[in-house]
């Protein structure tokens, strides 16, 4: 449920509760509007922050979950792109080693409160439905 914040910004979207988001365990996936376009994200717990980006690799735009929510690699240090190997760290979404070069993953903006994690839409990343 949207929850009101300032007129001129974005209404807060809630993704999900604070448990269900494990220290780097499984993702909880969301969707989005990009530039008005539907576009798939998720929400991660990493070193107890939660971050989120868009599921959509910098090398190839595709989905890089290897399985549903499942986006770390198997040390559970990256984020690793499930197509071609593509690393990214997990905090920035920055490409750490692979067919990323010097692309990043496309960051949200999420806060953890009061046992709820909720997604900051912008100007280019806005809500699938909009009140
Ligand atoms: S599509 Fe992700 S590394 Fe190629």
């Amino acid at each position: 449920m949207p929850e009101s914040t300032h007129p001129a910004q974005p209404a807060a979207q809630w993704v999900c509760t604070s448990e269900a988001l494990e220290e780097r365990g499984r993702a909880v996936a969301f969707d989005v509007l990009q530039y008005r376009e539907p576009a798939r994200a998720f929400a991660l717990r990493f070193d107890g922050q939660v971050v989120a980006y868009l599921n959509r690799c910098a090398h190839v735009p595709t989905e890089m979950d290897w399985q549903e929510g499942e986006f770390l690699d198997r040390d559970k240090r990256y984020i690793m792109c499930s197509i071609h190997g593509a690393v990214y760290d997990p905090l920035t979404g920055r490409c750490v080693t692979g067919m990323c070069g010097r692309m990043g993953l496309t960051k949200l903006e999420v806060q953890e409160r009061e046992g709820k994690v909720y997604w900051y839409p912008s100007r280019d990343t806005r809500p699938v439905f909009e009140d």
